[in-house]
């Protein structure tokens, strides 16, 4: 996978806390993601996990104290903050957001945070601590503070915490924290602009325990959503039955058959700047849904024939709307993939259509598409989901 991180240089400064071990995987994460990680410890952070571990994990020499004599002007604070992309506070103390919110600098980690150029180098703070110091008015002023003076606050979350409490003030776990980091490097391309997107299958009744339905699994509709909260859109996301957590900073609509999919769709379609109909739509519905499970007759008649009903097509629907937002289709052929998608993009009366192979995507982690427009075509070959849906949303972003 293609991380908004790759290439990144991370200075991850943590400070006194029992969630110190968690930013152990935190620190395999970003170097996984092609991420490169300078760790700073304050002395409280070292009563929780060494140094050692530290280095171990970053393969850099870890810095615990701003009189540290290796940097050859003695000034670590300086050095280390400029050569990070940004700066990340984990797990944050109390303590340590008093001292950001102050401007203090008598520990290496409140020092170089002062001392980093604001622009150049954001500040990213991830608190950890008892539920009644979070709660406290002077840290929720200090939170406060720091967020005035441009920092982002990553949590924190709710929960069992070390000290046998429950509530609000539990550090994030790695993978959130990593995703968090992502996010916020994302060029906010999307910032401002609304995106309603529909994914998954349908589910077009027969009786009340029948059905049919699709092998969509919803993936990649739901990084496609992912990918624009990411940058900065307001998305919504109507979803068929799918098995997918809801992407962070999403709004979802669940519904189960075409039919709701376009009532929820359409009433919202003309308020946005983008639609991206990522759904594999039942095309047709059993005419009669019985109200009671259908019997088999023993020895009785034969097998019952389903008269069939054609469903709107939603995307087609919202392309015809007065005002119409920038709609983007999708196409899933099993041959002839750039002549067939771009007859349907014709037909639907759309700007754009993503080609992609059916049979070779349904279910799976990967994909390859095909952007196809009225001026030609532009492959994104094969990748995991989430790097293709950043790329698609970049492109898309660039038309809006
Ligand atoms: N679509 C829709 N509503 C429908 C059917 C399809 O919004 N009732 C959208 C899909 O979300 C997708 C595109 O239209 O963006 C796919 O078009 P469709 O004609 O359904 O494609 P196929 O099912 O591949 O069509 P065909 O069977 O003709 O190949």
């Amino acid at each position: 996978m293609t991380s908004p991180l790759q290439g990144k240089h991370i200075l991850l400064a943590m400070t006194g806390g029992i969630a110190g071990y968690k930013i152990a995987e935190l620190t395999r994460l970003f170097v996984k993601g092609g991420a490169t990680v300078q760790v700073m410890m304050t002395e409280a952070a070292e009563q929780f996990i060494t140094a050692v571990t530290m280095q171990a994990l970053s393969g850099r020499a870890v810095y615990t104290s701003q009189w540290d004599a290796r940097p050859g002007n003695n000034m670590a604070h300086i050095n280390l903050s400029r050569e990070a992309d940004v700066m990340l506070v984990a797990p944050a103390s109390a303590d340590a957001i008093a001292a950001l919110a102050q401007g203090r600098a008598d520990d290496l980690v409140s020092l170089t945070a002062l001392a980093r150029r604001i622009h150049e180098c954001p500040l990213l703070v991830v608190p950890a601590m008892n539920r009644e110091m979070w709660a406290h008015p002077a840290t929720q002023r200090n939170v406060a503070q720091i967020q005035a003076d441009g920092a982002t606050v990553i949590g924190p979350a709710s929960g069992d915490q070390a000290c046998g409490e429950t509530g609000d003030g539990r550090m994030l776990e790695a993978q959130e924290i990593f995703d968090e980091v992502e996010a916020f490097m994302v060029p906010k391309t999307l910032r401002g602009k609304k995106l309603l997107i529909t994914a998954g299958p349908t589910f077009e009744a027969i009786d009340p325990v029948r059905g049919i339905t699709n092998h969509s699994s919803g993936k990649m509709g739901f990084a496609i959503a992912r990918a624009a909260a990411e940058a900065g859109a307001e998305v919504t996301l109507v979803s068929g039955p799918v098995h997918l957590p809801t992407p962070r900073g999403v709004q979802r609509i669940d519904v189960q058959s075409a039919q709701q999919m376009a009532d929820t769709v359409l009433p919202l379609a003309s308020h946005q700047h983008a639609f991206i109909a990522s759904a594999a739509v039942a095309d047709w519905r059993p005419t009669q849904t019985h109200q009671h499970k259908m019997k088999k007759v023993e020895g009785g008649a034969t097998a019952p024939t389903l008269a069939m009903t054609e469903n709107l097509d939603i995307l087609a629907a919202v392309a015809k709307l007065p005002q119409p937002p920038y709609c983007v289709g999708f196409a899933a052929e099993s041959e002839k993939l750039a002549e067939h998608a771009d007859a349907k993009r014709r037909r639907k009366g759309i700007p754009l259509i993503v080609a992609n192979l059916g049979p070779a995507t349904f279910g799976r982690d990967d994909n390859a598409l095909l952007l196809i427009d009225e001026h030609g075509q532009r492959e994104l070959p094969r990748a995991d989901k989430l790097s293709l849906a950043r790329e698609l949303v970049a492109d898309i972003a660039k038309r809006l």
